[in-house]
């Protein structure tokens, strides 16, 4: 066996006290001293970490075959996910990407922007009451982008259905940043238990279920409506002719409005902490949007002129993945850059590690979103920039999330200005990278 190197640890716990104490960090550390593949132990099993980008390449793409999504380690989040894009694999996963996937081509996306702009505009309405006040960035971000999400996809309004939606999906957010593994476990293996988490969760998947449920069936007695949910009940495998049924599009639909707006949000919380820390590209970025916009949001057309705010928002990604981590197990044995993996191993991609890589990003740490402009982006491999992961499970999202942070930054930035005032962003893992305290700025009225 030609193994990789190799950190085992602790007796039995292996690196797993350091894994919780900082992930980031240590990962970091394995990924300098021992380079792209390490092998280390965790609970006397070994796992791999993998961020070189060619052997991320490998895992996600060239044999990927070999690399499935491990089932959900966390209690309960099986009983939402299971059922929609996220949670299957396999020919399930190949038939439900068929008939998605057009839905969310960026061409398909573009009658939602109307919806995304008269969002955002509510909220620069609200920010001009807030002058002067100190607020929590990934709040303010977190609750328009749900917006946006529940909006597009439901074609509902603000009010006590989205209220509760918005309630019942961070509860099962929070369960998923519940890193105490007896209560992940008790949860697991003994669901019956009488357990007051338990309950909260299960009454939240219950909420979402009912509602969107009930949402999909007064949809099929009503007029058709520009939504996504629209799209996605007309929507056909072209193999088969068939669409999803009722259960299947309930599921679709509860996944797409849990993984598709703590990302952005947190994508954009980071971008706001990093103007501030990088005062010239935030000049920069404004004269861009006035000029290609002056003083209007962005329409479909003008969205190809904002170079410069596409690259900001993917610069932001590379210095702050929302997903910093996502795993896959080995099916088989393989051999990655001339060293063996062994077949039934937990194997860990890390976007914050690969994008911190030296040999692909001169000055990783710096903020520079020249890096992806011009003739430098051409250059980048395609594998050391992995925010929205990579090969058949690219992220379904990639096109929104995009276009969704370019429309309300154009309408934002112009108009506000976020002070970070001495405060220091503070980088916490969880299953989302997220700022410690919400990105806490002063908000200001550009001059
Ligand atoms: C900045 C925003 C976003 C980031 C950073 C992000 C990141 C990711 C990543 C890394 C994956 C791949 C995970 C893996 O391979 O195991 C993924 C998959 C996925 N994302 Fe996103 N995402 C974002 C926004 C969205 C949005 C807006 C939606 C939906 C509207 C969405 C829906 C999904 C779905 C359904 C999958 C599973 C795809 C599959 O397995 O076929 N994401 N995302």
């Amino acid at each position: 066996m030609n193994n990789p190197p190799t950190v085992n640890g602790l007796p039995y716990l292996g690196i797993y006290k350091n894994i919780k104490k900082d992930i980031l960090g240590y990962s970091l550390h394995l990924a300098n001293t021992h380079g792209g593949l390490v092998r280390y132990k965790q609970f006397g099993k070994y796992g791999y970490q993998v961020s070189e980008p060619e052997y991320v390449k490998q895992v996600l793409q060239t044999n990927a075959k070999n690399y499935k999504k491990p089932a959900f380690d966390v209690s309960r989040l099986d009983q939402v996910f299971k059922g929609g894009l996220i949670g299957v694999d396999g020919d399930e996963w190949t038939r439900q990407r068929r008939i998605i996937q057009p839905q969310f081509a960026r061409k398909a996306l573009m009658g939602l922007i109307p919806t995304m702009i008269s969002l955002s505009e509510d909220l620069a309405k609200k920010w001009e009451g807030k002058i002067g006040q100190t607020i929590n960035v990934f709040e303010e971000m977190g609750e328009v982008l749900f917006s946006i999400i529940t909006q597009t996809m439901l074609g509902i309004s603000i009010g006590e259905t989205q209220k509760d939606i918005a309630k019942a999906c961070n509860t099962v957010n929070e369960e998923s940043r519940n890193f105490n593994l007896l209560a992940r476990l008790a949860g697991k293996h003994f669901p019956n238990l009488p357990n007051p988490a338990n309950k909260t969760s299960d009454d939240a998947v219950s909420l979402l279920h009912s509602t969107v449920s009930s949402i999909i069936s007064e949809r099929k007695n009503s007029e058709p409506k520009n939504d996504l949910l629209q799209m996605l009940m007309d929507a056909k495998d072209e193999e088969s002719g068939e669409g999803y049924n009722d259960l299947e599009l309930r599921n679709q639909i509860i996944t797409l409005m849990l993984a598709g707006y703590e990302t952005s949000a947190n994508a954009l919380t980071w971008l706001w902490g990093l103007l501030d820390q990088y005062q010239q590209h935030q000049n920069d970025l404004v004269d861009e949007l006035k000029h290609a916009l002056g003083g209007r949001a962005a329409a479909e057309d003008d969205l190809k002129n904002l170079k410069l705010m596409k690259a900001a928002i993917e610069e932001g990604m590379r210095l702050y993945p929302s997903v910093h981590t996502f795993p896959r197990e080995s099916v088989n044995n393989d051999i990655i850059g001339g060293f063996d993996i062994l077949g039934g191993s937990r194997i860990n991609i890390q976007p914050y590690i690969t994008h911190r890589n030296p040999d692909y990003w001169p000055k990783p740490e710096v903020f520079n979103p020249h890096r992806f402009l011009g003739d430098q982006s051409k250059k980048i491999h395609k594998y050391a920039y992995i925010p929205f992961g990579g090969g058949p499970r690219l992220c379904i999202g990639y096109h929104f999330a995009i276009i969704e942070m370019s429309i309300l930054m154009s309408v934002l930035l112009p108009r506000f200005e976020l002070k970070l005032n001495g405060y220091t962003p503070i980088a916490a893992a969880h299953t989302t990278l997220t700022e410690l305290n919400g990105m806490p700025m002063k908000l200001e009225a550009r001059k």
